[in-house]
């Protein structure tokens, strides 16, 4: 059973574009009065011509919901913190008062103050928490977003957080969530024990748990001077990669050094990157390791942007993502964090929407995501313009019209 939608305006289906670099606008071809032949689960069958793929397939069912409308892939959210309760109300006051993220963290609030609040809360009150957040991004055409652990820092309060995630994820309507285990993500208060023995700790009693339940095929780990050392790091990642576990790293948040350990690890991805140097920037010019900028981290934080044109023009695979949690980055308003991005970072707006689709796709691992073609997932949004970069110019306020999951063809 194959279901035509369309006619769209036109498709900017990002397929065949550079996985890495500078991107221009005149690069983005988009196919007009095209249409997406999609099968019973949810796979892209053929593309093209809307009046040629009616013809050929007399018998499909129509799906008219986005007519006249501009289509593209559905958004990729790759690093978020979605999975918490509470609120860091007090923090941002004191920070917007002229303390640092540092300071109140050290001083006991930051990340350990959203731990004590998440391991109050129940599995079910976290899945709701992340349902409500989750189904904000899918209506903003977020089709897949990565969830991370981190604010349980014991090995019960991490399996309930990343049960959580996979609960939320399983619900009809969700869109994508793509779990991460973040267990060293800071040193918890109450671990009878240094750093190091914390990690192997996480490494013997919860990640071979992780694994067998499938609750996470990823691993990250925050290398920063309030968290894990760059050595700790290093040993964590080679760690964690014998158990078969893809990696990434919060790295080169306030610090310079750590992009340069998750490159050396073979992280998928390297995230934060707000104080990469010279040399971090042309590694991962070269690396296959993807530069992920969190423009809402620095606005929520008041901190500079990533070097986000310094890193496309060394050849980076440049991903941007919401960071969305409680502490540094409470807005979660992805597209406008991307786009207000773009006018700091002087980024194109196809340098944007790759970012945002396939380049992120790449920051996960993910092949089957990113971009419309020919068996890829029919993961898409529709948004009532001609032109793409309307998008990226409204800076969030333009929503797409229509946001198609995948898994809505099977149900
Ligand atoms: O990506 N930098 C470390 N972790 C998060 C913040 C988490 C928090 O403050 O709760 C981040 O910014
Ligand atoms: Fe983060």
């Amino acid at each position: 059973m194959f279901t035509l939608h369309g006619p769209f305006s036109g498709i900017a289906t990002m397929a065949n574009l550079p996985l890495r670099g500078p991107l221009a606008d005149a690069q983005i071809d988009v196919l007009p009065n095209a249409g997406l032949l999609i099968d019973a689960y949810g796979t892209i069958a053929e593309i093209g011509p809307y009046h040629r793929l009616k013809a050929a397939h007399p018998q499909a069912a129509l799906d008219e919901r986005a007519a006249g409308m501009l289509a593209l892939p559905g958004f990729i959210d790759c690093h978020t913190h979605i999975c918490f309760a509470g609120s860091r109300v007090n923090d941002f006051a004191l920070r917007i008062a002229g303390s640092s993220y540092l300071a109140i963290a050290q001083a006991g609030g930051g990340i350990w103050s959203t731990v004590t609040q998440t391991r109050a809360a129940t599995q079910a009150e976290l899945v709701q928490g992340i349902v409500q957040r989750a189904q904000r991004h899918l209506a903003d055409g977020i089709t897949t977003i990565e969830v991370k652990s981190g604010y349980g820092l014991s090995i019960s309060q991490e399996l309930k957080m990343l049960r959580a995630i996979q609960q939320a994820g399983q619900a009809t309507n969700s869109p994508t969530l793509v779990p991460t285990c973040l267990a060293a993500h800071t040193m918890p208060k109450d671990f009878a024990g240094d750093a190091p023995q914390y990690l192997k700790h996480i490494l013997s009693e919860l990640l071979p748990t992780v694994r067998a339940e499938k609750l996470a095929s990823r691993v990250d780990i925050f290398i920063e001077k309030s968290a894990f050392s760059p050595a700790e790091g290093q040993y964590y990642l080679a760690e964690a990669t014998k158990l078969g576990f893809q990696l990434t790293a919060h790295a080169d948040q306030f610090t310079a050094g750590s992009a340069l350990v998750a490159i050396e690890a073979g992280a998928l991805s390297a995230d934060h990157l707000e104080a990469s140097d010279a040399a971090a920037i042309a590694a991962l010019g070269q690396s296959s390791t993807a530069a992920v900028a969190l423009p809402g981290a620095s606005l929520g934080l008041g901190e500079p942007f990533a070097p986000a044109r310094a890193l496309l023009d060394a050849g980076a695979i440049l991903a941007i993502a919401s960071d969305w949690n409680p502490g540094s980055a409470p807005m979660g308003a992805l597209v406008a964090q991307a786009s207000v991005l773009a006018t700091y970072q002087k980024l194109s707006c196809a340098e944007v929407i790759a970012g945002l689709t396939y380049r992120a796709a790449h920051a996960l691992g993910m092949a089957q995501i990113g971009y419309l073609a020919i068996g890829q997932k029919a993961d898409y949004q529709a948004y009532p313009c001609k032109d793409f970069r309307e998008i990226v110019y409204e800076q969030g306020s333009l929503k797409p019209s229509f946001v198609f999951h995948h898994r809505q063809a099977t149900t």
